[in-house]
């Protein structure tokens, strides 16, 4: 079978890599894909917001799945498009992708179907959402309502920080039309955890869970990333907790879209918080986790093309999934500079000796082929996986492998898994 992966992250190679590794796939083609996919996948120079020409192609090429990673072209409707076409592809439809491309959306299905998470209203009058804010206690979330690539949650200490962030989404624009109206939540305190599953509609099949870094520098000192590094599973998970999350989250969420005519079939992610009356959610997400994925993936036993045609095909009744003993951690090396300015087009060294390293798999972010050579191309850079029998030799194997690895301006954090390692 030919497979067509959508996406360009590091998240997209880790997929493109599982993917080859099914007995059942002759070829995988990505659209736009990175330096690092290009060797293992073959680059298809199609804009990838045209969803026909997407479609075009996968009916050229009798693509037999394909495999939607990030959530813009879900959330536009890339789903709906090969659908209507006969083409066989992963992810949610656009009317399901709402989870993640509207929060008042998934806040509406959470309270309607009992799922625990913060309180929140929706305002789209400035003077309206400065009143409510002046009746709350500090500290305040706000939130801008639509798709904001991470960037439109605020987390404000005081009530002047807090009107002026409402103020930058409805009244600057500052979003576009994803800060047309606000949400002001109610503030919430404890770990966080991403708990990924499979879901026909019907069903919901849970990956291992997993936890992920998103502060620039190690003690979660500074600005917020796309994220800089994860492991799993995560040792302050109970099986009894786990448990609760997919009876009192997933399946509710599933099962009350279902009850409200949507059929949800793709990847549901939860951001949880684990607070002290239990795990509440923080968002929901229409996909795969980046970079939760990357520590995800290595540890499935299972042929990951099971789960995903399954899910197309509107039924994991059948599928079960295995995974390794074996836990995993992901190192994210970034442009010097990043989340801020930074520079790219810097010549990358020591990718082959690094990736034939014992339990080591480094996926492509931001990089690309260059006359030959793999150069850097965007923020987030690599990804460094390891797995290993305990967190302190995945941690061990991860940095050994970035020893081998140089880019002018390379940094990371130094402190991914190291609380699981005292932990477990
Ligand atoms: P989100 O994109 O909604 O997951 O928010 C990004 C980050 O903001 C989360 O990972 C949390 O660290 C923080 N955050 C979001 N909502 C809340 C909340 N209600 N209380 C406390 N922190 C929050
Ligand atoms: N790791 C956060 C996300 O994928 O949204």
């Amino acid at each position: 079978m030919k497979v067509l992966v959508i996406g360009s992250g590091g998240r997209e190679h880790a997929l493109v890599w599982k993917i080859k590794q099914s007995p059942m796939v002759d070829e995988v083609f990505c659209v736009p894909g990175n330096g690092g996919i290009a060797r293992e996948a073959t680059d298809v120079p199609i804009d990838p917001s045209d969803f026909n020409a997407l479609a075009d192609f996968a009916e050229a090429q009798s693509i037999g799945l394909t495999v939607v990673g990030p959530e813009v072209p879900l959330v536009a409707g890339i789903t709906d498009v090969f659908a209507a076409r006969g083409l066989k592809v992963f992810g949610p439809s656009a009317k399901a992708a709402q989870l993640e491309g509207s929060k008042i959306f998934a806040k509406d299905i959470m309270e309607k179907y009992g799922v625990p998470t913060a309180a929140a209203k929706l305002f789209t009058d400035y003077g309206e959402a400065a009143a409510y804010l002046a009746s709350l206690d500090a500290p305040y979330v706000v939130k801008a309502d639509g798709l904001a690539a991470g960037k439109g949650v605020f987390i404000a200490k005081t009530l002047a920080e807090a009107e002026d962030a409402v103020r930058s989404c409805l009244l600057k624009g500052q979003f576009g039309s994803a800060g047309d109206s606000v949400v002001i939540e109610e503030y919430m305190e404890g770990p966080e955890l991403s708990v990924l599953a499979f879901s026909d509609g019907k069903n919901v099949m849970p990956m291992v869970p997993a936890q992920d870094y998103k502060r620039a520098y190690d003690g979660d000192e500074g600005l917020n990333t796309g994220g800089m590094g994860s492991y799993s599973p995560v040792p302050i998970v109970t099986a009894e907790l786990y448990e609760d999350i997919v009876e009192l989250v997933l399946k509710p969420m599933i099962e009350g879209l279902s009850a409200e005519g949507i059929e949800y079939r793709g990847v549901i992610y939860a951001g949880l918080m684990l607070t002290k009356t239990g795990p509440r959610v923080l968002e929901f997400n229409a996909r795969f986790g980046d970079p939760e994925t990357q520590a995800i993936l290595p540890r499935l036993e299972s042929d990951i093309l099971e789960p995903m045609l399954a899910v197309a095909g509107g039924d994991i009744s059948g599928v079960k999934l295995k995974w390794k003993d074996e836990v995993c951690a992901t190192v994210v090396l970034a442009s010097g500079g990043y989340p801020t300015d930074y520079e790219t087009g810097f010549e990358i060294t020591g990718l082959d000796e690094a990736s034939v390293m014992e339990g080591v798999a480094v996926f492509h972010a931001g990089t690309k082929l260059s006359e030959g050579k793999i150069v850097t191309a965007g923020g987030r850079v690599l990804n460094v996986s390891a797995l290993g029998a305990d967190f302190a030799q995945a941690r061990e194997r991860a940095y050994a492998a970035i020893e081998k690895i140089s880019f002018e301006g390379m940094h990371y954090r130094k402190d991914i898994a190291l609380r699981a390692v005292d932990m477990g």
